[in-house]
């Protein structure tokens, strides 16, 4: 078994709001990330898939492949977007796009694709919010 990572960036903006809160209580809990104007980072996305590697190639996936396929299913969906106005998983009264959910939410967006690669599965997502700061996905649900 092998794990192979890449690595992509994208920029997005977001706020940090709960409708079912007053805006005493959102400023409260997320500071400056509850301002609805936004702000934006730089998220450094890292995928990585488990797999044999193929015994003539030496692939576990083809890294082009696997590049489109980020391409397709994270980054057009979120690079230069605004989190919460364009990503649906990201709506009011949805999942706040915390480098946490991001994570999951990349994860989800990714794993029926990578799938379908043959041999490979998904294995591992990060997401890099700041260098000191990153959120880590494995799929699993389990107990802490
Ligand atoms: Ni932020």
């Amino acid at each position: 078994m092998i794990f192979l990572t890449r690595r992509a960036t994208f920029s997005a903006s977001h706020y940090y709001w709960n409708d079912a809160w007053s805006a005493e209580r959102n400023a409260q809990a997320f500071g400056r990330c509850a301002n609805r104007n936004s702000h934006g980072h730089n998220y450094t996305l890292e995928v990585t898939v488990a797999g044999e590697p193929d015994p003539v190639t030496g692939f576990v996936v083809d890294l082009k492949w696997l590049k489109d396929v980020i391409e397709r299913e994270v980054l057009s969906a979120y690079d230069h977007r605004h989190l919460n106005l364009e990503a649906p998983e990201f709506a009011a009264g949805k999942l706040l796009p915390t480098t946490e959910n991001i994570a999951i939410a990349a994860w989800n967006r990714l794993q029926p694709a990578v799938t379908d690669a043959g041999g490979a599965r998904l294995s591992r997502i990060r997401v890099y919010e700041t260098s000191d700061i990153f959120a880590e996905y494995r799929g699993e649900r389990g107990e802490l």
